[in-house]
């Protein structure tokens, strides 16, 4: 069942009802400001960080959910209602929310009134604009109001909601003709202010929650507007400020009036605070809202966020006969690895934006499905994240993006880590041959004075695995690798003890076969970087430390038919057909097998062949089987969660891609799809009363076979999936894969998927590429031409300067 439809001309998706299963999001904004929006109107908006400056409140665990946001009310004589139907819930005559590229749109009606609302950030300000378009389409005369509501949240989200003895004190307002300014905490530390404005003349306000809701009420009957009818024009003293428009508005039939809303964040220097004593510089404010005062103001700034996202979303192109391909390729998987890489897993609507912030793996997996976009940022990123890395190469699992420091209270000591860094930079330097990065100064633990090259800091990343090998010579796993859950040193006893945090961050004994991959995977990554700055020997080193990595693989990580998972703080095997629970286990298979371990021994295909006949299941590949019925202390937070859901057993979406990139490195195409097909949201658009998440974007986590209800999604949003699965289906399926020499192409598809072009811009040249499929093969490249003339291989050769490539691929 569907709740909407893609409108893929528009690169919209179109929700039908509001009564989606779940909140269905959208995120506003490119740069620093930005705004979490639900199908109903719901949501925040926050600047850089959503935990310490957060503009608007939300409000966790709300009944029902998803109910505090950017709101307008219209009261239409007894009727009052919203154009996104929340929080009132009046019946709608009429409802459709567009979520866009960047931006979201309403068109509802109810009693022959038309509301339209446009939601936007513009691409170069710290505001979120909300244009209201009101219709009458009566035949008579309407009188109606209009009340915009917005509750503020006094900066630190997560002091917001606990520290109620002061914050009931501190909150602080002014109101000049329609800017309604949130300035609490300004008089102090602070040098910011937010602005709540409307580009006309206003009939009413208030700024106090109480006054505006009244005592015993909620949103969704605020006193002033089902009773009172008209604002009390209070101002803020603590309690819980809140910003409410009214304006009085007469249309006669057939006429429309449109406002333009504005949300913005100030910040001045701190001699140029105060216009007078206690009275905010307003300067900031006034040039921002001077900007958008009206409607062709606001057409413009649409229009640039439009060409924006048309340049970024024309760098990867495909022209298949599949639409849901063509669909997810171009517009949304790549629109989501720009919201991951925004957010990394901070902020959305099952990630707080309080927990947590930056995590040095995630963000540098979120660059693998970035780098192409903006390499520019994808740089800065590479940099700020290697700030945070310690001298002995090890890592702060996560930052703070504000301080953009490393956040001790999530621990440190995930084993993976480091060998990420070696992913992301290579991503970076393959996609733009900017070598420049890896002689960059940076610092380690944000202390400039022991600062290295970044290639040096690539060096203790791998030399971090080296030094940190278990009994049987492969990987320590730390507090744990990929799987956050698999805490193998912990031994954690008692409730409410955080596995990431509790016990030892290093034990002697527990290993990873994962980790051991990875190493395999981006230690060859290391050697060819080593390579392009001319140090042979280090690619040697690098090399031959692989080598003796992928032995101790094939010796000790290989269980008879598949790769074994770990080793536990016995040295016990963990993800083998010894074990009595989680005898297969999907990271070790998929990443091994990624990485080129047993392939030519015919041992990649017999660890696929068992993923699935043990792992597949309708919805996806799931993470291990059988799942752990019972809690086991030496294996941790994974056994913590019910069969079937999370990292028990649950199919985690991040890693089926890693299967699907496998099955393409051993040529079988048609496999490889079939795991890209059943967590596509194009594909499970179908399924949305099942799924219930958003059908446009992928979520982290979809409940296994052993669930209550399996195939329900959860976690949508954040998730390294959105990378990982645009690696796949544009490097390897489609297969236009960036290395250094050059664009690769060597597709791996399903039989029957057909010819298609692809257009790539890749270091400032266009390519323009046909693939031809003749004999309908899974994989294979029978002959290349390049601007007419035969390449032998698969490979562009780069040409300095060349602005446009036309390549013909035949697939055989
Ligand atoms: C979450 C984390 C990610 C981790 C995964 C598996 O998605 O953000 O870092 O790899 O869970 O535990
Ligand atoms: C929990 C989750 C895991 C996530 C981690 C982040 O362990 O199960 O998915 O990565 O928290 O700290």
């Amino acid at each position: 069942m569907k709740f909407g439809f893609f409108d893929d001309a528009n690169k919209e998706y179109v929700i039908t009802t509001p009564k989606t299963p779940l909140p269905w999001i959208n995120y506003l904004g490119t740069n620093d400001f930005f705004s979490l929006i639900s199908n109903t109107m719901g949501g925040y908006s926050f600047y850089k960080d959503a935990k310490l400056l957060r503009l608007t409140r939300y409000r966790y665990n709300g009944v029902p959910a998803d109910v505090n946001g950017k709101y307008f009310y219209i009261k239409d004589g007894d009727t009052v209602w919203n154009p996104g139907w929340q929080p009132t819930k009046t019946a709608l005559d009429s409802y459709e929310c567009r979520h866009g590229i960047g931006y979201s749109k309403w068109n509802s009606s109810k009693n022959d009134v038309a509301a339209s609302v446009l939601a936007f950030v513009p691409t170069d300000d710290t505001c979120e604009i909300n244009q209201i378009k009101l219709t009458n389409n009566s035949s008579s005369t309407k009188n109606l109001k209009l009340f915009s509501y917005v509750e503020w949240c006094l900066w630190n989200a997560d002091d917001d909601m606990k520290n109620f003895q002061r914050n009931f004190s501190t909150g602080e307002v002014e109101v000049i003709d329609s800017t309604i300014y949130h300035k609490t905490e300004y008089r102090e530390r602070r040098n910011h202010y937010a602005v709540y404005s409307v580009n006309s003349k206003i009939d009413g306000f208030d700024t106090s929650r109480d006054a505006f809701l009244g005592a015993y009420h909620d949103n969704h009957d605020p006193e002033v507007v089902f009773e009172k009818g008209e604002c009390t024009g209070s101002i803020a003293h603590g309690w819980s400020p809140v910003a409410v428009h009214q304006i009085n508005i007469t249309l006669a039939p057939g006429e429309s009036k449109s406002f333009v809303f504005v949300l913005g964040y100030c910040e001045n220097p701190e001699d140029q605070k105060w216009e007078s004593k206690g009275v905010v510089n307003k300067a900031p404010a006034k040039a921002m809202l001077a900007k958008y005062q009206t409607d062709a103001d606001v057409d413009k700034a649409f229009a640039k966020l439009k060409e924006y996202w048309d340049n970024l979303l024309s760098i990867y192109t495909v022209k298949s006969a599949n639409d849901k391909v063509n669909r997810m390729v171009n517009i949304w998987n790549q629109y989501q690895c720009m919201v991951t890489f925004n957010m990394s897993r901070s902020a959305s609507y099952y990630e707080s934006g309080i927990g947590r912030g930056m995590g040095f793996r995630d963000s540098n997996q979120d660059l693998l499905g970035f780098v192409h976009l903006i390499p520019e940022r994808a740089r800065e990123r590479i940099i700020d994240i290697a700030s945070t890395q310690f001298q002995n190469g090890s890592a702060y699992h996560q930052y703070q993006p504000l301080t953009k420091r490393g956040n001790s209270d999530i621990g440190s000591g995930f084993n993976d880590d480091p060998l990420w860094l070696i992913a992301g930079t290579s991503a970076y330097v393959r996609e733009t041959g900017d070598t420049s990065i890896l002689k960059e100064m940076v610092p380690y633990d944000n202390d400039m004075s022991v600062a290295t090259t970044l290639m040096e800091h690539l060096k203790r990343s791998f030399d971090f695995t080296v030094n940190n090998k278990g009994p049987h010579g492969l990987p320590l796993i730390g507090r744990a690798d990929w799987n956050d859950c698999l805490n193998l040193n912990c031994f954690s006893e008692h409730p409410g003890e955080s596995f990431q945090c509790f016990g030892p961050s290093e034990g002697p004994v527990a290993e990873s076969v994962f980790i051991a991959g990875m190493f395999v995977k981006y230690g060859e990554e290391y050697a060819q970087l080593a390579e392009l700055l001319g140090d042979t020997a280090e690619a040697e080193r690098a090399r031959k430390e692989v080598q003796i990595m992928y032995d101790t693989v094939l010796k000790d990580g290989w269980d008879g038919d598949w790769f074994v998972r770990a080793y536990d703080a016995y040295s016990h095997k963990i993800g083998s057909k010894e074990c009595e629970e989680g005898k297969i286990f999907i990271e070790s298979n998929g990443f091994c097998s990624l990485a080129g371990i047993g392939v030519k021994e015919g041992l990649a295909k017999k660890a696929l062949d068992s993923v699935k006949e043990h792992l597949d299941c309708e919805y996806g590949v799931m993470i291990l089987q059988p799942a752990y019925t019972v809690y086991h202390l030496e294996l941790g937070e994974i056994t913590s969660y019910p069969p079937g859901y999370k990292e028990n057993a649950g199919i985690f979406c991040h890693n089926n891609p890693w299967v699907s990139i496998a099955e393409t490195v051993i040529g079988r195409g048609d496999r490889a799809f079939e795991i890209y097909k059943k967590t596509c949201p194009a594909y499970t658009e179908e399924i949305s009363e099942i799924h219930k998440t958003e059908p446009y974007v992928y979520c982290q986590m979809v409940a296994g076979n052993d669930a209550y209800i399996p195939g329900e999604g959860k976690n949508s949003w954040l998730t390294g999936t959105a990378a990982w699965t645009f690696c796949n289906i544009s490097q390897y399926i489609l297969g236009v894969y960036p290395t250094h020499k050059g664009l690769q192409v060597d597709p791996c598809t399903p039989h029957g998927f057909g010819d298609f072009t692809i257009t790539r811009k890749f270091r400032g040249a266009t390519y323009n590429i046909e693939v031809k499929n003749p004999n309908d093969v899974e994989k294979g490249v029978k002959s290349m031409t390049v601007n007419g003339q035969n390449v032998d291989g698969c490979i562009i050769p780069y040409v300095e300067g060349q602005k446009e490539y036309n390549v013909v691929v035949t697939m055989g």
